[in-house]
C-alpha cells in the first residue's frame, strides 16, 4: 500500500467500525430460523464447544454479553454488599457497572502508558475488603497478566479477564481465555468476531463453570434443549435466582462462522495497523499504540495519542476535521472516573488518576476493521496528514 502525494477527498463516509458478515453466517440464521430453534439449543452447543476447544478451555458458556458474562462470573465469586472490586477507569462503564449491579464498590484505578490497567495502582487499591480484580485487555493486546496474577494469588483474590477486545488474543504463547478464574468474551456488533449482541464466559474451573452455567439461564436445573427435545423431560429445579443471560442459537448461528474467520479478521487487522505504523511512525505530533513482548496485538483498536502541545486543536477538533474529510474516528475510552455517576457515588477525583487524565485529552482511535479496503485505510492515512498539516502549532 502506499498513498499517493495527494488524495482527492472522499466522498462516502468511512465509519470507526463495521462487522463484517459473510454468506456463511446468512445461511446459518437461516437454517436456524427454519429449523424451529430460535432460543439456545443445539447451536449454542455447538458454538460453546467450538470456542472452548479455540482458547483450550474446558468449559465455555455462551452468554446474551460480556456484560452478562462479568456479572455472572462475579455473582458466581459470590461478590456482594461490602466487597470491592478493583477496576481499570480506562474501560467501558460495563466493566464496573456489573459491580455496582451486585451492590459491590468498584475501585477505579490508574492504566500505565499501554492503556492497561497499573500494577501500582493495583497494588495501592487492595483493601481487606477486595473480593476481585477486573483486567481488561485493552484494544486488543493482554495486559501484563502474570504480573496481575502473581500479585492477586499473593493475596488470594480471584481474577476475572475482561476481553472484550481481545477475541484471538494471546499471551506467553496461550489464547486469553483461561489464564484467569473466569474470562468474559463480547461479541458486539464492533468487536473482533460478532453476534450482534453476545458474550461467552470461558473458564477451566468445573465448579465455578457450573454455577455459572445455572446463574446464565434463572438458576434452573435444566435448560431448554434439556426439556424440549425428544428425549429431555418437563421437570426442572430452580436452585438459586439466576439471570435471563442466555445466547439464542440465531446468535450462535453467527458466531460459529464469525469464530472461523478470527484468524483472517486479525491478520487483516494487523496489516491495516502496520500500514498505519508505517504512514505515522515519523510523526511528532501522533504517539502509535506498541507492540508489545509476550503477547500479540489483534488490533481490536488502533489508538493514537495526539501530541496536543505540537498542534492548534484539540482534539475533540481533529476528530471534527476528520469527520468533515468523511472519516469517522472515536475515543476509547471516556475514563469511568469522568462520569457523574462514578464521581457522586464513590468520590472519584481526576487527580487520582493522573495517566488516563492525561491520555484521555490525547486519545482517538482511528477505523480499523477487516472490511476496510486498502483504499480505505489510505484515504484515513491522507486525511490524518491533512489534518495535522493544517493545524501544526
Ligand atoms: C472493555 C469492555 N468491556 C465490556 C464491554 C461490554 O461488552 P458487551 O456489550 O458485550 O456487554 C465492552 C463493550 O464495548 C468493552 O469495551
Amino acid at each position: 500500500m502506499s498513498s499517493p502525494a495527494v488524495r482527492p477527498p472522499r466522498s462516502v463516509f468511512l465509519p470507526y467500525c463495521q462487522p463484517w458478515i459473510g454468506e456463511e453466517e446468512i445461511q446459518e440464521v437461516v437454517d436456524s430460523l427454519r429449523s424451529g430453534w430460535l432460543t439456545s439449543g443445539p447451536k449454542v452447543k455447538r458454538f460453546e464447544e467450538e470456542f472452548a476447544a479455540y482458547v483450550d478451555a474446558r468449559q465455555a458458556i455462551a452468554v446474551s454479553s460480556c456484560t452478562a458474562a462479568l456479572h455472572i462470573a462475579l455473582t458466581a465469586l459470590d461478590v456482594g454488599p461490602g466487597d470491592e472490586v478493583i477496576v481499570p477507569t480506562l474501560t467501558f462503564c460495563a466493566t464496573a457497572n456489573v459491580v455496582a449491579h451486585l451492590g459491590a464498590r468498584p475501585v477505579l484505578v490508574d492504566v500505565d502508558e499501554h492503556h492497561q490497567i497499573s500494577l501500582a495502582a493495583v497494588q495501592q487499591g487492595i483493601t481487606p475488603r477486595t473480593k476481585a480484580i477486573i483486567p481488561v485487555h485493552f484494544g486488543g493486546q493482554a495486559c501484563d497478566l502474570d504480573e496481575l496474577l502473581a500479585l492477586a494469588a499473593a493475596r488470594g483474590i480471584p481474577v476475572v479477564e475482561d476481553p472484550a477486545h481481545a477475541a484471538g488474543c494471546q499471551y506467553k504463547g496461550r489464547k486469553i481465555g483461561t489464564h484467569s478464574s473466569a474470562v468474559g468474551f463480547s461479541f458486539y456488533a464492533t468487536k473482533n468476531m460478532t453476534t450482534g449482541e453476545g458474550g461467552m464466559i470461558t473458564t477451566n474451573d468445573q465448579r465455578l463453570a457450573a454455577r455459572m452455567r445455572l446463574l446464565s439461564l434463572h438458576g434452573m436445573s435444566r435448560d431448554a434443549r434439556k426439556r424440549f427435545t425428544e428425549g429431555g423431560s418437563w421437570y426442572y429445579e430452580v436452585v438459586e435466582p439466576g439471570y435471563k443471560d442466555n445466547m439464542t442459537d440465531i446468535q450462535a448461528a453467527l458466531g460459529i462462522h464469525q469464530l472461523r474467520r478470527l484468524e483472517e479478521f486479525i491478520r487483516r487487522r494487523g496489516q491495516i495497523a502496520a500500514r498505519y505504523h508505517e504512514a505515522f511512525s515519523a510523526t511528532p505530533e501522533l504517539w502509535l499504540p506498541r507492540e508489545r513482548p509476550g503477547r500479540n496485538h489483534t488490533y481490536h483498536l488502533y489508538p493514537v495519542q495526539l501530541v496536543v502541545e505540537r498542534l492548534k486543536i484539540d482534539r475533540a477538533q481533529f476528530i471534527d476535521c476528520l469527520r468533515q474529510a468523511n472519516i469517522g474516528a472515536s475515543v476509547h475510552f471516556i475514563p469511568l472516573h469522568r462520569h457523574p455517576f462514578y464521581q457522586k457515588a464513590y468520590g472519584c477525583r481526576p487527580e487520582q488518576f493522573p495517566v488516563a487524565e492525561d491520555m484521555y485529552k490525547r486519545l482517538m482511535s482511528l477505523p480499523l476493521y477487516p472490511k476496510m479496503s486498502d483504499s480505505d485505510a489510505e484515504d484515513v492515512v491522507a486525511a490524518v496528514r491533512e489534518v495535522i498539516a493544517a493545524h501544526r502549532a
